[in-house]
């Protein structure tokens, strides 16, 4: 068998295609991964719409990739045929360049890359990956398991375990979906205070289920007014698409507060003077590395934090992504291979 399947996009906006492909062959510094599992996540709307620039078509999107490597590239060092592993968002950095010596791999001027942007990623059969993008699975993790933590669950649980938060502290995470459902998980067995805070009744049971103290209606109550009755928020983890839903919540924020920025939403508005009386701030959160990756697999195995999946297989890609963008997902779709 030297052709499988892929799930293309040949220019921006454009549908997803189901093609046949030759198998590809890893070139030196990568690996062929035989692809289990891949999340959708929010953010392979960018691959699908063209919102990135320079992204060449057609283009396979998915960097929430688990599988097993198949055929290991030239001068690879350390890793095997028969590992399993994850691919994420960061595709790749060459360590030696300035930015990666200061510790800066998602400005790596030389191989610093996007998976599924910049390279064809995870909605296939097969893919290559640069072998500093590889996260080793623990055994521990189903492929389906520990897909949505490669993005997903990557990023908030980097964000949150570098926000300066500490047990005890008051920790709201804005929005239920792929990653503020994971969001809630990981504040929650970080020891802090988590509230979620959501649209509408129905995610309520659930918030509390994955491990919210409190949960807040955003279209029932004012966010803010709420957490400033909770005694305002040390942490904002603002995971929605949406920056009025920021905006709403902001206020809520207690002295030296700092709402963290992780939804693309097209624009914020923040208020100089909530900040400056309170020490107040904004910051956005990147995603993280592979071993980032490894870190908050780790942590899952440890804890017990797993992404509540909806399963589809690979052929049904386009009615998962639709599902996803309408916001339905409970919380995380997962395309499955069948390898
Ligand atoms: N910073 C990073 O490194 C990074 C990494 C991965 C993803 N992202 C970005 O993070 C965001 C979330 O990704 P995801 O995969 O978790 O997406 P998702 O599963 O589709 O969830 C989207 C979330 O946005 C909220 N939302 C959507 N429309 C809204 C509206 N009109 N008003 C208020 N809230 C709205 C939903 O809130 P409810 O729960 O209230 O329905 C839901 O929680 C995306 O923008 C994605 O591109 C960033
Ligand atoms: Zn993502």
């Amino acid at each position: 068998m030297s052709k499988m399947r892929a799930v293309q996009v040949s220019q921006p906006g454009g549908p997803f295609e189901i093609v046949e492909r030759e198998i590809p062959e890893p070139g030196a510094g990568t690996v062929r991964i035989k692809v289990e599992a891949c999340g959708i996540c929010h953010s392979d709307s960018i691959t699908k719409e063209g919102h990135f620039p320079g992204i060449q078509y057609p283009r396979v999107p998915g960097h929430e990739v688990v599988g097993v490597i198949d055929v290991v590239g030239e001068g690879v060092a350390g890793w095997t045929a028969g590992q399993r592993v994850g691919v994420g968002w960061n595709g790749g950095y060459c360590g030696y360049c300035e930015n990666c010596r200061r510790g800066n791999f998602f400005a790596c001027s030389i191989a610093g890359q996007v998976t599924g942007i910049h390279y064809d990623g995870g909605y296939a059969d097969y893919m290559i990956a640069p072998a500093s993008a590889l996260a080793l699975v623990p055994d521990e993790l189903s492929a389906l398991e520990a897909g949505p933590l490669m993005c997903a669950g990557l990023t908030t649980f980097n964000a949150l375990r570098n926000s300066g938060a500490r047990p005890g502290d008051l920790v709201a995470v804005l929005g239920l979906g792929g990653l503020g459902h994971l969001g809630v998980q990981f504040a929650a067995k970080m020891g802090f205070r988590t509230v979620a805070i959501a649209r509408g009744t129905d995610k309520e049971a659930l918030a509390k289920q994955l491990g919210a103290h409190l949960y807040i209606d955003s279209q029932a109550q004012d966010p803010a007014a709420e957490l400033t009755k909770l005694g305002g928020a040390k942490i904002i983890l603002a995971t929605v698409t949406n920056g009025e839903a920021m905006n709403a919540t902001m206020g809520g924020l207690s002295v030296g507060g700092k709402l963290m920025v992780l939804g693309a939403a097209e624009s914020l508005n923040v208020s100089p003077l909530l900040l400056i009386m309170g020490s107040r701030s904004v910051a956005g959160w990147y995603s993280g590395t592979s071993i980032d990756s490894q870190d908050t697999l780790a942590f899952s195995v440890l804890s017990g934090v797993r992404s509540m999946n909806e399963v589809f297989p690979l052929e049904q890609v386009n009615e998962a992504y639709e599902r996803m963008m309408s916001g339905k997902a409970r919380f995380r779709i997962v395309l499955t291979t069948g390898n």
